[in-house]
Order: structure tokens, then C-alpha cells, then sequence
């Protein structure tokens, strides 16, 4: 059977239609059994058809790619169950080489060098033959035997030991059954979520809790790129909610200097304000401050922050546990020894903000009772209450209370601050210096609007809380995805090795300056493509004051007012209409295939900086010979400290390279803009 068959249009026979087509019709032709039925027969059943046909036609150019789209969801979500299951298989049959290793250190004669060739065959023999038992071994039975020791010593030994299967699976579980995972087949099904009432009334967000500003009657998820896109490019419908909690965060310890400034944003930070002139007006002023062109200076100044931070942390004097078996492995925790202290370079010497916050005395705002003088922010546990109250807890009632408290003890800290600092530009120290906050002070002498001491206050306050819990968290997150992923990691070395090369060769000129860029090129793309594992901040949410509709013109889709919408930016970063090939790790991805600075009016003020800031912390222990995570639970990152937010705790292994942690070029590094604080 031909087209020309069906159609009528020519005689049988005829070469006009290929010959796939011909299978495909001869199929059908067997299937509506057409040799058995009468020409009326074949009429009522070959014109719907061909009308069908014909209706297709012109949807193909949609359908096409709307299969092909699909096509690619099932894939992504089924690499992510085959990610899974290999991973609990990798746990299963995991077999400790700690066990191998101090075997072959009781080996005799291995004090005397390198055992001869017979010696090897037969280890390797033995390491055969003992294979189950080692195995058996790493499964942790022991552990189950022994009791808990409950003494410091010994837990600190047992932190150095492999842990058994039961918590391997667990984490291994907990790194793939996350959220990702159910947003995957979300996407795949049906990309638009409406939250039924008993969840987010009661789990998730209660329909006060932003109140009496943003009333919620109801939730959406949204998981397609396109959707999360349209949400956060249209501010006029789709509304920020952080203002009320902003405002009591940074609420006026003075009135307000300028009369004609409209009192309901007063208090009000950038990321809590609508689309107004008064939004535009505070991002522009902070923009002159917070230039993008200051990307390569941060870098510079975390890159040296991290040198000197990993090279005390590897210092071999220091008194840490040395894991058995590898004598040159040295034990350094993420948080503490490297990413706290470069972020804490970065806001004092950048920012220009000294910390930690020291809190100079009560309170003459409204909170009682105020905050005593001379108390410390020293683990930044007061920014990570704030950032909380603002931005995670979504019921807000657990981060209310410590919010109430902390708040007042950072409006005082950085009152003091910002008049230190003008007193101390006043006495001529330093009157140059081109920090953020010196800069803000020269434009408010220049009468500048929008920087007077109070809103600068409060602008600073949301960039301080902006950028420090999530800075530590964004760049454990990434070193946790590296290695989980060797290859990614292997590829962010290789850059990070690359760009020291091209200094230390000392090379001058536009070709030298060229590798480097390509290198830290490479470097960041290993970070963006981490973080697309792991994001920062995975979801972003907006809330609805009038009916609207997104996806008008292709899947259309009505949203009534008073809906809090929450746009998985973390999802969009899997969605193959953003992005091709989502299920592979690459590194040639362009930068718009990334929503991890969120999109439009408040995307991240911080973006480039973080850009330069991230892969710059972590060159100098990329550089490193060796990098791993330390055995057991002390290998995994835990977010610790009353709010529970940031990652606090991540040791890794290390072995140092032979030439240190990788020097910076004198040259290369931008100057040094500190100046004293006190
Ligand atoms: C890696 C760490 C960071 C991540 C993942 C991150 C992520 C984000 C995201 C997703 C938004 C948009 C929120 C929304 O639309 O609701 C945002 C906004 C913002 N971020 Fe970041 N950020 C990071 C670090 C920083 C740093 C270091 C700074 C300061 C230098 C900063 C300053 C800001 C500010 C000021 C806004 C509000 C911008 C506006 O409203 O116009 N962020 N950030």
C-alpha cells in the first residue's frame, strides 16, 4: 500500500512517497484490516483520519520538540534514579582501604623500602583472598558490638575510622532522595503545583505569615524554566514579600533625615521593595558603590585570604588527628579553616565592615531588652538568625524570637560603625580608602539621596546578611558536589593547577594573561555546574496582589490573587528548554543556562563577586595533591548552631602539594586596600 493509496491522488505503485512511509501505511493497512472493507468503509474510516492528518500537520513545528523536550525530562529523571541506586550500590559493596593499607604496614620488611616484585604478587594475593573479609569488615559490624565509648578520646578516634554501611546509606540517601528528585518527576508530569490547603497551611507556610501585607490563600510550585522566568521578570504582578521582615530587622533607630521620603518603605531593604522610583533609586547608589568591576579585586583578595588560611590549616604542627595509615594526609575543616575566614576577609576588607559584629552598647531603638554591651558576633550566629527570619523559615515563627533578639545587636553594631568610620575619614585616616562603606560615606558627603546614615544602615545590613550564610554555604555545597563527582573535580583541579602554572612560569603579556582567564574560565564553569547540583538557594518566591496568568499564548495558566508562588530556580536548572543535555556535567555551558543569582529586577547584587569569590577561595586547595572527604560523619557537610542553617562543619583530607598551597604572583594580586579599622 502507497500514500497515493490512501490519498487517491495517484495511480498504485507510484514512487512519490519513501519508502518508511510505505511500511508505516502497509501497517496500517493490515491493522484497519482495508483488503476485507467496502469503499464506503474505507471512506468513514481513511477521511477522519486523513483530516486528523491534516489538523497535525501544521502543530508538527510544537509537537515535534514538545516530544523531544519530553524525551529528555524522562531521561533526566531517570539518570537520577540510576545515579541513586549506584550510589547505594557503592555503599553496599564499598570495601575500606584504611584495612589494606595497615595491613601492608605490618607487612614484614616494609620498613626497609619498597617491598621486591615478589613481595607485591604476594600482598596482592592476600589482599585477594581477604577481599570478603575486608568487606565484611567495612559494613561496620564491630560497631554494633562495641559500645559507645562516651569519652572525647575515643570519639575523637572513632571520627577518624570509616563508618559503617547503615550511615553510608543514609547520607548516601540523603544526597539523592533531596528535593531535586521530586521536582524531576514534576516536571516530567505536571510542571504547575498547587499545594493542597492542609499542606501549606500547616508544613509550609500559614496564611499569615506574611501578614497583614501579603495575605496567602494558596501555593503554587512552579518547575519549567520558562514559568520560574516569567515569575521573577514580571515584578508588577509578581510581588517581593520580604518587606515586612526586613523592616523589623533594620527598623529606624532615627527618624528620617529627608522629610519627602515616603515613611511605608522606610526600614525597607532592596530585596523587600516593589518595582518604585525609591527601589530604583537605592540599587543604583549601592551599585556605585558595589561595582562590578570590583569582581577581580575580590577575587584577588580572596585568593590571598584562602592561601594563607589553607597554608595554616596544613601546617603539620598543628595539633590534629593525622588519619592512620596516611601519615601525610592533614585534616582541615571546610567552614572553619578556610571559606569563615576568606568571606570575613572579604567584609572587612571589601565591605569595609569589621568583623565579627561587636555590639557597642544598649540599643536606643525600640527593642527590649537591649542588647549588652560589648557581645560578639564571633560565629556570625546573629547575621544567620537574621538571614533566616528573612529568608528560610517561611512560617517565621521558630527565627522570630532569636530575630527580635539579634536584630537590635546588628542596627547598633553598624550605626557604630558607619560613624567610626566617617569620624575616622573626618580625622583624615585613611580618607581614600576604597572600600564599599568609605565609598558610601564620600557619596553622602557629596549629597548624595539615599545615603544618609539610616539607609545606608539598612542597605548594608541586607548585603552583610545577604552575603555571609549563603557565601559559606554556596562554596561548601560546591567542594561536597566535586567530590561526589570525581571527573568534575579532576577538571576544577586541572584549571586551578593550569592558572598557577601561568603565574609561576612569571610569563608577561597578552597570551600569558589569556591562559589564565581561559583557566579561571574553566574553574568557575566546574563551580556554576556544582552548584547546579547544589544550589545556594533553590527556590525563589513571589506572592500574587491582583489575578494574573502566566504561559498566555502557549500553556496558559490562571493564578488568582493572594497565591504565594514559588519558582524552583533549582528546578529550571534541570530543564532541557534552558539548558541541553541536563543529566551531564558540563563545562561549555553558557551563562544563561544558570538561575543561581535568581532573574530580573532582584537578581543577586553579589553575582560577580561571588563568581570571582568562589572558585578564587577554593583554588589554593584545589591545588593540593590530594583532596577527600574525612571518614565517617566528620566527612559530611552539617549545618550546626541554634538556627541550623549554615553549613558549619565539613572536614576533608588533604595532602599538600610539595610547593605549598600555590602562591599567588606578587604582580598579579591588586592592592591591598585595608586600612585599620579601629
Ligand atoms: C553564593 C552566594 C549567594 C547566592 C546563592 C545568592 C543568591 C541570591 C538570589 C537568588 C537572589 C534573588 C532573591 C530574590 O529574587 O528573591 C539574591 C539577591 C540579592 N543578593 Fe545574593 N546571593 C549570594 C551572595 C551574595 C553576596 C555575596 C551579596 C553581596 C555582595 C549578595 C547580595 C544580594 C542582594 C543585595 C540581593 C537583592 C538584590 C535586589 O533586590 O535587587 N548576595 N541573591
Amino acid at each position: 500500500m502507497h500514500l497515493s493509496d490512501l490519498l487517491f491522488i495517484a495511480p498504485p505503485s507510484s514512487p512519490l512517497s519513501p519508502p518508511w512511509l510505505d511500511a508505516l501505511l502497509d501497517w496500517l493497512h493490515r491493522l484497519l484490516g482495508w483488503d476485507q472493507r467496502s469503499w464506503g468503509q474505507r471512506l468513514l474510516i481513511g477521511a477522519p483520519l486523513t483530516a486528523l492528518g491534516l489538523l497535525l500537520l501544521p502543530r508538527l513545528a510544537d509537537l515535534l520538540p514538545a516530544l523531544g523536550l519530553l524525551l529528555a525530562r524522562l531521561l533526566e529523571s531517570a539518570s537520577r534514579v540510576a545515579r541513586l541506586m549506584l550510589a547505594l550500590l557503592r555503599e553496599l559493596f564499598w570495601v575500606d582501604p584504611a584495612r589494606r593499607a595497615a595491613r601492608h604496614a605490618r607487612w614484614p620488611g616494609q620498613d626497609e623500602g619498597e617491598p621486591a616484585l615478589g613481595g607485591q604478587l604476594l600482598m596482592a594475593v592476600v589482599d585477594l583472598l581477604l577481599l570478603p573479609f575486608d568487606w565484611l569488615a567495612s559494613l561496620g559490624p564491630q560497631r554494633l558490638l562495641r559500645p559507645d565509648p562516651g569519652c572525647e578520646e575515643k570519639q575523637q578516634r572513632r571520627r577518624s575510622e570509616a563508618a559503617p554501611l547503615l550511615p553510608r546509606l543514609r547520607w548516601a540517601l540523603g544526597r539523592h532522595l533531596r528535593i531535586d528528585l521530586l521536582l524531576s518527576f514534576l516536571r516530567l508530569l505536571q510542571p504547575r503545583w498547587w499545594l493542597p490547603g492542609f499542606f501549606w497551611r500547616s508544613k509550609v507556610v500559614r496564611p499569615d505569615s506574611y501578614a497583614p501585607e501579603f495575605p496567602i490563600r494558596r501555593v503554587l510550585w512552579l518547575t519549567h524554566a520558562d514559568d520560574v522566568r516569567e515569575v521573577l521578570s514580571r515584578p508588577e504582578n509578581f510581588e517581593v514579600v520580604y518587606g515586612p521582615r526586613m523592616r523589623l530587622v533594620t527598623q529606624p533607630i532615627e527618624p528620617l533625615v529627608d522629610p519627602s521620603e515616603d515613611p511605608s518603605e522606610n526600614g525597607n531593604f532592596l530585596l523587600g521593595m516593589q518595582d518604585t522610583p525609591r527601589y530604583w533609586r537605592d540599587i543604583s547608589t549601592m551599585r556605585l558603590a558595589f561595582r562590578r568591576e570590583d569582581a577581580g579585586r575580590c577575587g584577588a583578595l580572596a585568593e590571598r585570604a584562602a592561601i594563607t588560611a589553607v597554608d595554616q590549616a596544613l601546617q603539620p604542627s598543628l595539633n590534629r588527628p593525622v588519619p592512620e595509615g596516611s601519615p601525610r594526609l592533614r585534616r582541615i575543616d571546610l567552614p572553619v579553616d578556610l571559606v569563615m575566614p576568606v568571606a570575613e576577609a572579604l567584609v572587612n576588607d571589601y565591605f569595609g565592615i569589621p568583623v565579627p559584629l561587636v555590639c557597642p552598647g544598649p540599643d536606643n531603638g525600640r527593642d527590649a531588652p537591649g542588647p549588652a554591651s560589648g557581645e560578639v558576633d564571633h560565629r556570625h550566629l546573629w547575621l544567620e538568625g537574621l538571614f533566616n527570619y528573612i529568608f528560610y523559615d517561611l512560617p517565621g515563627e521558630r527565627s522570630l524570637e532569636p530575630c527580635r533578639r539579634d536584630a537590635p545587636r546588628v542596627r547598633a553594631a553598624l550605626q557604630a560603625i558607619i560613624r567610626r568610620r566617617r569620624d575616622q575619614i573626618k580625622a583624615g585616616v585613611a580618607p581614600e580608602a576604597d572600600d564599599v562603606l568609605s565609598r558610601c560615606l564620600r557619596l553622602q558627603t557629596a549629597g548624595t539621596p539615599g545615603m544618609d546614615d539610616e539607609t545606608l544602615r539598612v542597605n548594608l545590613t541586607g548585603f552583610l546578611v545577604g552575603a555571609m550564610t549563603p557565601l559559606i554555604n554556596a562554596t561548601c555545597q560546591v567542594v561536597d558536589v566535586l567530590l561526589e563527582n570525581p571527573r568534575l573535580l579532576a577538571r576544577a583541579q586541572a584549571a586551578a593547577r593550569g592558572q598557577a602554572a601561568v603565574r609561576d612560569r612569571g610569563a608577561a603579556g597578552k597570551g600569558a594573561a589569556t591562559d589564565e582567564k581561559e583557566h579561571q574560565g574553566q574553574l568557575l564553569a566546574c563551580v556554576m555546574e556544582a552548584l547546579r547540583l547544589w544550589p545556594g538557594d533553590p527556590v525563589i518566591y513571589r506572592w500574587t496582589g491582583a489575578d494574573t496568568v502566566i504561559g498566555a499564548g502557549s500553556r496558559r495558566c490562571a493564578i488568582p490573587r493572594q497565591t504565594l508562588v514559588m519558582a524552583w530556580n533549582a528546578s529550571a536548572m534541570f530543564d532541557p528548554a534552558l539548558l541541553s543535555a541536563p543529566w551531564q556535567l558540563r563545562t561549555d555551558r553558557p551563562p544563561g543556562a544558570y538561575m543561581h543569582w535568581g532573574h530580573g529586577q532582584h537578581s543577586c547584587a553579589g553575582a560577580y563577586i561571588n563568581m570571582a569569590v568562589i572558585p578564587a577561595m577554593l583554588a589554593p586547595l584545589l591545588r593540593q595533591h590530594r583532596l577527600q572527604r574525612a571518614p565517617g560523619a566528620a566527612g559530611q557537610p552539617r549545618k550546626d548552631g541554634p538556627d541550623g542553617i549554615t553549613i558549619r562543619h565539613f572536614e576533608l583530607l588533604v595532602r599538600p602539594a610539595d610547593n605549598g598551597s600555590g602562591s599567588l604572583n606578587a604582580d598579579s594580586g591588586s592592592p591591598d586596600f585595608s586600612y585599620e579599622q579601629n
